[in-house]
């Protein structure tokens, strides 16, 4: 099977082409680098034809709110139309948990875009919505860090491996499109503020970790349960003080 990974470069993508590949399929990387830009279009009709399957784990190079929407907004406008064109019987997209709710942010009005866009395009599809990747616990500390604290939400938070992601998405792929959100998440629910606490005590982060409850996730409100799976398909089995405790994660 043709099956062409958009974003196959990146984090999630490079784990999905890897899966795809090793059960037999014919599983490209297409992205700026290997020549396909969904942004304007270059190697998009090429690298689509004769593919029946399409995997966007895509992201913005910038998370700034204009960029973020221009990016989600003019590649599926550029990609979806040419896959219909290309007869993909199926496009699966990565987005977030909890989406619907976080539309103060203006990278979740950009993902809510690119859903509905999904939706609309005629092409058959799944919509994965995923709770924050372990990968990401320092990202989350970037964005919340004011002095040397880190200022997080009085939230809930369900992350999972980024390598359970990507298996998920693999099969997901293979199977028929379920035509709405399938939601996963890790296996175990912290407060936000326990999980990023064991990321900054692995790595040695010389910063401290406190919960406001007025603090904002990407630019929006949370309530307790904004950021967990209301009805999980699928639980990564991977458990997060396994995964940190190993040196090559420790970043
Ligand atoms: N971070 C989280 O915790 C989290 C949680 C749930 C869902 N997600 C979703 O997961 C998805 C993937 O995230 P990730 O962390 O794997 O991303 P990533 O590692 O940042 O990779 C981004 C990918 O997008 C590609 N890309 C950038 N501009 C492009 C363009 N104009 N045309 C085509 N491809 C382009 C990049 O290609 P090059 O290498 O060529 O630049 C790269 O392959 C995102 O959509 C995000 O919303 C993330």
């Amino acid at each position: 099977m043709k099956i062409i990974v958009i974003g196959g470069t990146g984090l999630i993508g490079s784990q999905v082409v890897h899966q795809l590949q090793q059960a037999g399929h014919e599983a490209i990387a297409a992205s700026p680098n290997t020549g396909v830009n969904t942004l304007t279009g270059e190697g998009l009709s090429e690298v689509l034809q004769g593919a029946q399957i399409v995997v966007d784990v895509s992201n913005s190079p910038s998370f700034a709110d204009e960029p973020v929407m221009h990016f989600f907004k003019t590649s599926n406008e550029n990609l979806l139309p040419t896959e219909k064109t290309a007869g993909v019987q199926h496009h699966i997209a990565l987005s977030v948990v909890g989406t619907q709710k976080l539309q103060a942010s203006g990278y979740f009005r950009a993902k809510q875009v690119q859903e509905d866009l999904i939706r609309a395009s005629g092409v058959p599809y799944t919509i994965v919505h995923a709770t924050q990747f372990f990968e990401f616990a320092g990202g989350i500390v970037q964005m919340s860090l004011s002095g040397n604290q880190v200022v997080l939400p009085d939230a809930n938070i369900q992350p999972i491996a980024s390598k359970d992601v990507a298996a998920f998405m693999a099969t997901t792929a293979l199977a028929a499109p379920a035509g709405k959100i399938l939601e996963i998440g890790g296996p175990e629910k912290f407060r936000m503020t326990a999980w990023i606490r064991q990321y900054v005590q692995a790595t040695h982060k010389n910063v401290e970790v406190v919960a406001d409850a007025a603090a904002l996730y990407s630019g929006a409100p949370l309530d307790a349960d904004t950021l967990t799976p209301e009805a999980a398909v699928h639980l990564g089995p991977t458990k997060y003080a396994d995964w940190i405790a190993q040196p090559e994660n420790q970043r």
